[in-house]
């Protein structure tokens, strides 16, 4: 099938969802994609955060081949050998001690939500299950992660939602100090928000929430879904902001495009689970933690982390003067390769000619450029990358 046969089967057939471009893309390697016609793009968006290893990983393909020869999946009802290495390779490279294993981001937040709720149910009663989180945040799409999300547009048309939820300004500590209270199970924070703008929270109101929360005995749930996984320059983004996390959310990079989500925890939050109070099916299975324990190794492995936070801050100020250079008066701002710039209601045409001359980068929010390149992208990448946004701030 060609491209366009593709866009009009898919709009017979698919859920009209998404807000699509008229292109399909059918293969990759490291920074670059290809379309159903040929058409080669570097790939800026990573499947939004996902394939942060780039495409077609040497060693992510010789793992899948070789589990699926072996074995996909035998369910949670026997102990899973990666399952058991995934777990320990994250707890031994974070807070936690233990993990739960899914398949989604908001599958992974679900977990949380249910995990905070019974640990503060467990240890203080039912009167506290409130749920607080920031605005403009995001943490997906199924109705209590719907719910936690501080964003009216996403939840509209879907009332009622789940009560017990709240939400607080960004930086507004007053408004911190006067909703979390004794009803709040827990606070939900992306260190740095990504589909409300690439907004890092900083680390002085990142410690605030931990000690209004630590007032309260409510936990601190840090969604790492988007910004985790080495996205920052650390292994985890809580590692730039001085506080630990209670729970912890992962997703999109630990399966390199292989769907799995993680709940991490600390071993006095993780006793409040016991047998029978959270399943999935596929969560933890065969391949997709024989995946993880391969995206770890290789981003664990001496100076990965290093480069990625160099190419970051040489992506981020080659990406200031350029904005400058052009007129543009708001801030580069993201840690890492995680970045956005605001460009006002140019964005989605930036996009648009960045696509046609073979970028792939996307707008949020309407007018905030984001790049998520991969983690192993080229300084020389990186270069054509500017090449074709200066192309696309000219015109
Ligand atoms: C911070 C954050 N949390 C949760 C999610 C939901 O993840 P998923 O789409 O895998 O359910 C996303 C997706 O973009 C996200 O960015």
């Amino acid at each position: 099938m060609n491209s366009q046969q593709i866009v009009e089967a898919g709009k017979e057939h698919v859920m009209h969802t998404y807000g699509r471009l008229p292109m399909a893309l059918v293969q990759g390697s490291g920074s670059w994609v290809w379309d159903s016609e040929g058409h080669k793009y570097l790939d800026f968006v990573t499947g939004l955060a996902v394939t942060s290893l780039g495409h077609s990983h040497p060693e992510i393909v010789a793992t899948i081949k070789d589990q699926a020869a072996k074995m996909l999946h035998s369910s949670n009802l026997y102990w899973i050998p990666n399952q058991v290495k995934l777990a320990s390779l994250l707890t031994a490279n974070s807070f936690a001690d233990k993990v739960f294993f899914c398949n989604s981001g908001a599958e992974a937040n679900e977990g949380a939500i249910k995990l905070a709720r019974k640990y503060a149910q467990k240890h203080y009663g039912p009167h506290k299950y409130k749920i607080v989180s920031l605005k403009n945040s995001f943490h997906g799409r199924t109705l209590a992660a719907l719910a936690a999300t501080g964003q009216t547009k996403y939840q509209k048309g879907f009332e009622p939602l789940p009560p017990g939820f709240a939400y607080v300004e960004m930086d507004n500590v007053e408004e911190l100090e006067a909703i979390v209270d004794q009803h709040t199970a827990a606070v939900f924070v992306e260190p740095v928000q990504g589909e409300g703008g690439v907004n890092p929270v900083s680390p002085q109101f990142m410690q605030k929430i931990k000690k209004i929360c630590d007032q309260n005995q409510a936990l601190l749930v840090m969604d790492e879904v988007q910004c985790g996984l080495g996205r920052t320059g650390k292994l985890f983004a809580y590692e730039w902001l001085g506080v630990k996390p209670d729970i912890m959310t992962l997703a999109k990079a630990l399966g390199n495009g292989v769907p799995i989500g993680a709940v991490l925890a600390t071993d006095k939050v993780a006793a409040s689970f016991q047998p029978g109070d959270h399943a999935s099916t596929f969560g933890g299975n065969h391949l997709s933690t024989a995946v993880g324990c391969k995206v770890l190794e290789i981003m664990t492995a001496p100076d990965f982390l290093s480069e990625v936070e160099a190419k970051g801050k040489y992506f981020q100020s080659r990406l200031q003067d350029l904005a400058v250079e052009h007129g543009f008066e708001g801030q580069v701002r993201g840690l890492g390769l995680m970045i956005g710039l605001p460009v006002g209601e140019k964005g989605p045409a930036i996009v648009d000619v960045c696509y046609n001359r073979g970028l792939l980068i996307n707008c949020v929010g309407g007018h905030i450029l984001r790049f998520l390149p991969p983690l192993t992208v080229s300084k020389d990448e990186i270069d054509q990358a500017l090449g074709i946004l200066e192309e696309a701030f000219c015109c």
